[in-house]
């Protein structure tokens, strides 16, 4: 998989792709991730990237141009299954959408700032618009790692236990179960018996148990869905 990420901000978004998991994935070639500072495609002599509204209001406007420019150069090079902008109005990042986009081959993402973007932008360059959640960030960049970490983990192979991302919480409506590790007792405080007892399906009985009892107290609305 490769993901261009489009951005007045290079330096913000790039160190989540320096650690863990992320950086193993790229170290592994399973995703290359690129970067484009928007500033490089101004074509005007301020290098600014964005301008007043039309209509007059507070806030500046990310511009059309650089963002064409920048796009077009990226499509011309190879074809993109999706051009993702990253907006608090877009649709509410969730497991499902991480798992159908980490099946992609190429995606764009843009990174908003300011008011947001052109209109014409979102009209005519973007397939998909996505929200991290119902809060507004400062721009785009923060939600386009969350979204890159969401999706990058879900690629065969990225994990080595492949098993552990198909038991997080989410993956099947359910919240994941609590876990344990040693000492078995901590200052008085113990581990369940059933998980020191061996006895494998009545763990996986009690998981499943737990998991449950945890998303009615939690989320009932994943229940009902
Ligand atoms: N940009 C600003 N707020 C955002 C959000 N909640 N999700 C994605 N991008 C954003």
């Amino acid at each position: 998989m490769r993901i261009d990420i489009i951005t007045v901000l290079p330096e913000l978004i790039k160190s989540p792709f320096e650690a863990s998991i992320l950086k193993r994935a790229i170290e592994k070639g399973l995703v290359e991730v690129h970067f484009h500072n928007l500033r490089d495609y101004t074509t005007n002599k301020q290098k600014s990237v964005d301008d007043y509204q039309f209509g007059g209001g507070a806030g500046m406007v990310m511009s059309i141009q650089p963002i064409d420019d920048c796009i077009t150069k990226l499509k011309s090079e190879r074809e993109y299954d999706e051009v993702i902008y990253m907006t608090p109005d877009g649709e509410t990042l969730n497991q499902s959408m991480a798992n159908g986009m980490s099946l992609l081959k190429n995606i764009i993402i843009l990174c908003g700032h300011y008011k947001g973007v052109d209109q014409r932008v979102r009209d005519h360059f973007i397939t998909r618009e996505i929200s991290i959640g119902d809060y507004v960030l400062s721009g785009g960049e923060l939600g386009a790692a969350v979204l890159c970490d969401s999706i990058i983990r879900l690629i065969p192979g990225v994990l080595s236990n492949e098993t552990s991302a198909l038991t997080d919480s989410f993956q099947d409506n359910l919240l994941a179960p609590p876990v344990y590790t040693r000492p078995a007792e901590y200052k008085g405080i113990k581990v369940p018996d059933i998980l020191l007892s061996g006895n494998f399906p009545k763990i996986e009985a009690w998981r499943e148990q737990k998991a449950y009892e945890h998303t009615k107290t939690r989320r009932p609305d994943l229940l009902s869905d």
